[in-house]
């Protein structure tokens, strides 16, 4: 007979929280229904809440959103599904996510994965034996621009290469101090949860840190604006002499 396929859907019925926590979950979930006019828009933000508490979506959480939301467990489960944020089972401290999308694979994410992988020795959406890394391959993050990235609990590495995101993870292993590359300071994976459901950032330091376009993202701005030169743009294949491309022939 066939193995069974698990397509990661939490079984029902679920166990509560205990009475205490529970309280304290509904609280926090009061506070972010308020922001919404309509209690369903909350679910989103309320899966990061209880990811916080649980760091996964178990069925526990898929009942308590349910509930507090007044909708079905098979409505909050089609959302917490499809969206890859939510994580299914029990993952790492440190989401170590390696942009594989095209631009950054052709200009290394693909052999940063490749060689993460045979580093940590384990295969995406798998985590070391420690609990640290859950390695994973993600879909774009909007920061071609510093290609290739890799995301740790959703803050920035950029122009990475394989030597330094084996160091990094190393570090993260080993309790070492990582900052990303731009953006507020590393936490783990609950507090991160914790602060995507919209709860005050309260580390120091974090919200003055920013995060915003950093130079290679603000260039085609400057070059709009007129304050750099337009560069020539040299077609890939080689060109008989004098027909190279310049921003004004594009237009
Ligand atoms: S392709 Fe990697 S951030 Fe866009």
């Amino acid at each position: 007979m066939s193995g069974e396929v698990s397509l990661g859907i939490p079984e029902m019925p679920a166990p509560d929280y205990p009475a205490d926590v529970r309280a304290r979950l509904e609280n926090d979930a009061r506070e972010v229904i308020a922001r919404y006019p309509g209690s369903r828009s909350a679910l989103l933000p309320l899966l990061h809440l209880v990811q916080s508490e649980e760091g996964y979506v178990t069925r526990t959480v898929i009942r308590f959103c349910a509930e507090v939301l007044d909708l079905t467990t098979a409505e909050v489960t089609a959302v917490a599904t499809f969206y890859t944020m939510y994580r299914r089972k029990p993952s790492g401290e440190y989401q170590v996510g390696v942009c594989t999308n095209t631009l950054c694979a052709v200009m290394g994410g693909d052999a940063i994965f490749e060689e993460l992988q045979q580093h940590l020795g384990i295969g995406n959406d798998e985590t070391t034996a420690d609990g640290k890394v859950t390695l994973e391959h993600i879909e774009c993050n909007a920061a071609c621009d510093f290609a290739p990235v890799v995301m740790v609990n959703w803050e920035f590495f950029d122009n990475q290469t394989p030597e330094s995101a084996k160091a990094m993870v190393d570090d993260l292993i080993a309790g070492r101090e990582v900052r990303p590359t731009r953006g507020a300071p590393l936490c783990g994976y609950r507090q991160t949860a914790r602060i995507l459901a919209g709860f005050p950032d309260e580390r120091e330091g974090a919200v003055e840190a920013g995060g915003g376009a950093g130079p290679a993202s603000l260039a085609g701005l400057k070059l709009h604006r007129g304050e750099v030169a337009a560069a020539r743009v040299v077609p890939p294949r080689a060109e008989p002499a004098g027909t190279d491309v310049t921003e004004e022939d594009g237009e």
